[in-house]
């Protein structure tokens, strides 16, 4: 079943009960009881006592912000019986990192003219998907930069759909001067000081990145992996 309105914002309460297995969809509540209604479409096993919850988005096209569907299960059986092949689910890729407390300073956003620079240094960009995702997310969440002396962005951070920090990079000239440090600890307070849950998620081989995340007072958290499939025709 479809969950509008009140059920939304009484399973936001809810689900603060399960983080941080429930963090991706709870983060993707949050957003979309406070700022956009539109985007997702939310849907329960049952209700109020629901076992699975999913964030569906609203797929108009391919590359979409909310290309992913964010599941969160009670346990596992639960899961299986709704994704009925559990064994495709691979748990080892990413570690949860959680922040404890936000700090650090306030910084210039991107904008559009940011878009192709962001493409072309993300991991998993120099795509069209990812051209239309990073322009969905630039315009409705929060991103940081740090500028260089001429005004352009040295490192940069963004804000995924479930409130996830997301896309940190800094251009290889400017590295090891601190910048990735400022922007995490500007995106964190930012977030933290507007009520949103903190989090990101590190593939497991950064070990750079797992030890700036851990430098900085994020946590990991052992319990929890995160993957992303693709399903032909989802
Ligand atoms: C990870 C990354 C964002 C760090 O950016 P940065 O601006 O150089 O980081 P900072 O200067 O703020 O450095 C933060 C800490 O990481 C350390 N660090 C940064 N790069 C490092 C490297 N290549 N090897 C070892 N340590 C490194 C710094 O020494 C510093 O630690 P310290 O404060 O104890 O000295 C950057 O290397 C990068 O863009 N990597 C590719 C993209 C990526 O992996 N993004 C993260 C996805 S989760």
């Amino acid at each position: 079943m479809e969950l509008t309105g009140e059920q939304l914002k009484i399973t936001d309460t809810l689900l603060k009960r399960y983080l941080p297995r429930s963090q991706q969809v709870y983060g993707c509540l949050v957003l979309k009881n406070r700022v956009r209604s539109d985007l997702v479409r939310v849907f329960a096993d049952r209700w109020p006592e629901f076992n699975v919850l999913a964030c569906k988005p609203q797929y108009e096209q391919k590359g979409d912000l909310f290309k992913d569907t964010l599941v969160f299960a009670k346990d596992e059986s639960s899961l299986e019986e709704t994704m009925r092949k559990s064994s495709v689910i691979d748990w080892t890729r990413y570690a949860l990192f959680i922040n404890k407390t936000g700090s650090g300073l306030s910084l210039s956003s991107l904008d559009e003219s940011h878009i192709g620079l962001v493409n072309q240094t993300w991991k998993f960009g120099k795509n069209e998907d990812a051209v239309r995702m990073i322009s969905n997310m630039l315009a409705n969440f929060p991103s940081c930069c740090v500028l260089d002396a001429e005004g352009k962005p040295a490192s940069w951070i963004l804000t995924y759909a479930s409130c996830a920090m997301d896309m940190l990079y800094t251009l290889p000239e400017h590295r090891g001067k601190g910048y990735a440090k400022v922007l995490i600890s500007a995106m964190a307070r930012r977030l933290h000081t507007e009520g949103y849950p903190v989090f990101c998620f590190i593939e497991e081989e950064n070990e750079v990145s797992h030890r700036l995340f851990k430098s900085m007072g994020f946590i990991e958290e052992p319990s929890y992996r995160e993957a992303w499939f693709e399903f032909n025709g989802f």
